[in-house]
C-alpha cells in the first residue's frame, strides 16, 4: 500500500502566493472589468537587459550549430559564469570566495529548500519570524518539525523580529544548530548593519552552528557600509553558506538562475565528533539530483557581468527604487509605519490590524494586490508586505487608489 509523506499533512495546503492568487481570481473573476494591480509576490516586471538578451541569442545560435552545440553542462555551471561571479560578486569587494566554491543552479528558491537535505534529521533550526516560508515548508516536509499550533510548528526555533530589533533578531544565547538569515529580508526589506552579522558568524563559530545565509536582494543595497555578503564578516567561511539570484537583480523571475556559495573547508559534525566538509555533499547532492541550469541562461547571466549588462541592471534596480520610495513616501503620508522600501524592493507596512483582512479591503476597494504580514508567520501579524516590482504608471495608479481608500 502507497503510503504518503505525513509530514505534508502538516503543512499548509497550499503555499502563501498560491493562496493570494486564487483570491485574486476569485476576486477577477467576480469583477471582470477591475483592473488590478500586483504589488504582491515580488515578481519582476521590466524586461530583460538587452546585453542578456544579446548574449542569449547568440547562446541560441551556439546550440544550432554542431560545432558550439552543448549538451548536458557540468552540473556546478560552466566556467564562464562561475568565473564571472567569483570576481565581480565577491573578489572585486576583497571578499574571499572561488570560482570553484560557486554552484549554478536554478534559483536560489530551490537551493534554499534543498540544502536541508545535507544536515542530519535531527539538527535544531531556527527562524526570524517573519519568514520567507520555503525555509520553514521545507523542514516540514523532511519531518524536522511536529504539527502547527497557532501558526508555530513545534521544534523549530522561532526568531522574532519585530518593531523593537529593527526586524533584526539577535543571536542572543541562542541554541541552535543552524539559522536561516536574509538580508535585504525578505518580507520586511530591513537590511542588517556588519557588526549585527558579525554577530551572527561569532554566535555560529562559538556554537559549531551554520548560518544560510539569503542575499537574494543584495543588488537593491545602496547605503554604504551595509554588507553585500555574510562573507565580508571574519570567520564566515567557517560557518556559512550563501544563496544569491538572478531574480531579482537582473529580471530572471523567468529565466531561472542563481548559485550557492558552499566554502572550501566549511563542515558539519558527524555522531563520532569528528566533521565532514560540506562542499563535497552538495557537489554530490547536485551531481545525483540536478543536470544544470541551461548553456542559453548561463549565458545571459554573464553578460549581467558585463559594462553594458551591469549599466543596464543597475539602472532597472534604480527603477524599483524608485518606485519603493513613491509607495514608501505616500503611506508615511498617510500616517503609517514603515520599514524597507530603501536598499530593498519591499515595504514592510503595519497596518494596526488584521493582515488578511487588510489585504482583502485593498484587493476589494482599491484592486491593489498586497501580501497578508500573517502569511510570512506568527509575527507578521498586524503587517502588510507591499512589493515595488511593476511599471511606474501602475505603482503611482496604486498609490493613488491606497490613498484613496486609506486617506479616509
Ligand atoms: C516573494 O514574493 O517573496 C518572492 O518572489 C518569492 C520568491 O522569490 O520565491
Amino acid at each position: 500500500m502507497i503510503r504518503v509523506n505525513e509530514n505534508y499533512l502538516k503543512i499548509q495546503a497550499s503555499y502563501l502566493f498560491t493562496e493570494i492568487a486564487h483570491r485574486v481570481k476569485a476576486h477577477q473573476d467576480a469583477h471582470p472589468d477591475a483592473k488590478i494591480i500586483r504589488l504582491g509576490i515580488g515578481d519582476v516586471t521590466e524586461p530583460l537587459a538587452p546585453a542578456v538578451v544579446a548574449a542569449m541569442h547568440k547562446a541560441v545560435d551556439d546550440e544550432a550549430a554542431r560545432e558550439t552545440f552543448h549538451g548536458y553542462g557540468p552540473e556546478q555551471g560552466y566556467a564562464f559564469l562561475r568565473d564571472a561571479i567569483a570576481e565581480n560578486d565577491f573578489q572585486k569587494r576583497e571578499i574571499d570566495v572561488a570560482s570553484d566554491e560557486i554552484f549554478v543552479s536554478d534559483g536560489a528558491k530551490c537551493d534554499c529548500g534543498n540544502i536541508q537535505e545535507l544536515f542530519g534529521q535531527d539538527v535544531k533550526i531556527a527562524v526570524p519570524d517573519p519568514v520567507y516560508p520555503v525555509y520553514v515548508d521545507t523542514n516540514v516536509m523532511a519531518g524536522r518539525t511536529g504539527v502547527n499550533t497557532d501558526g508555530r510548528y513545534s521544534g523549530l526555533i522561532y526568531l522574532d523580529g519585530n518593531a523593537a530589533n529593527g526586524f533584526v533578531p539577535a543571536p542572543g544565547n541562542l541554541e541552535a544548530d543552524v539559522v536561516y538569515l536574509c538580508f535585504p529580508n525578505n518580507p520586511t526589506g530591513a537590511t542588517a548593519t556588519k557588526a549585527q552579522l558579525q554577530a551572527w558568524v561569532d554566535w555560529a563559530r562559538a556554537n559549531k552552528a551554520l548560518i544560510l545565509f539569503d542575499a537574494a536582494y543584495e543588488a537593491f543595497i545602496r547605503t554604504p557600509g551595509i554588507p553585500h555578503s555574510i562573507y565580508e564578516c571574519a570567520g564566515a567561511r567557517e560557518c556559512a553558506i550563501e544563496f544569491r539570484s538572478f531574480s531579482k537583480t537582473a529580471g530572471f523571475t523567468g529565466v531561472r538562475c542563481g548559485y550557492t556559495v558552499v566554502p572550501k573547508g566549511l563542515v558539519a559534525w558527524k555522531a563520532d565528533g569528528s566533521s565532514a566538509e560540506l562542499r563535497p555533499f552538495w557537489t554530490r547532492r547536485q551531481t545525483t539530483k540536478f543536470n544544470g541550469c541551461s548553456y542559453i541562461t548561463q549565458r545571459g547571466a554573464e553578460a549581467v557581468y558585463s559594462p553594458e549588462g551591469a549599466a543596464q541592471t543597475k539602472a532597472t534596480i534604480d527603477f524599483y527604487l524608485g518606485n519603493a520610495k513613491i509607495v514608501k513616501d505616500a503611506l508615511l503620508a498617510l500616517g503609517y509605519d514603515v520599514t524597507g522600501g530603501m536598499d530593498s524592493p519591499y515595504l514592510w507596512v503595519n497596518v494596526k490590524g488584521d493582515s488578511w483582512e487588510f489585504f482583502d479591503r485593498l484587493l476589494k476597494e482599491a484592486n491593489v494586490v498586497t501580501t497578508p504580514g500573517a502569511g510570512f508567520g506568527r509575527a507578521g501579524e498586524g503587517y502588510i508586505r507591499i512589493s515595488a516590482f511593476n511599471s511606474r504608471e501602475n505603482v503611482e495608479e496604486a498609490v493613488g487608489r491606497i490613498a484613496k481608500v486609506l486617506g479616509g
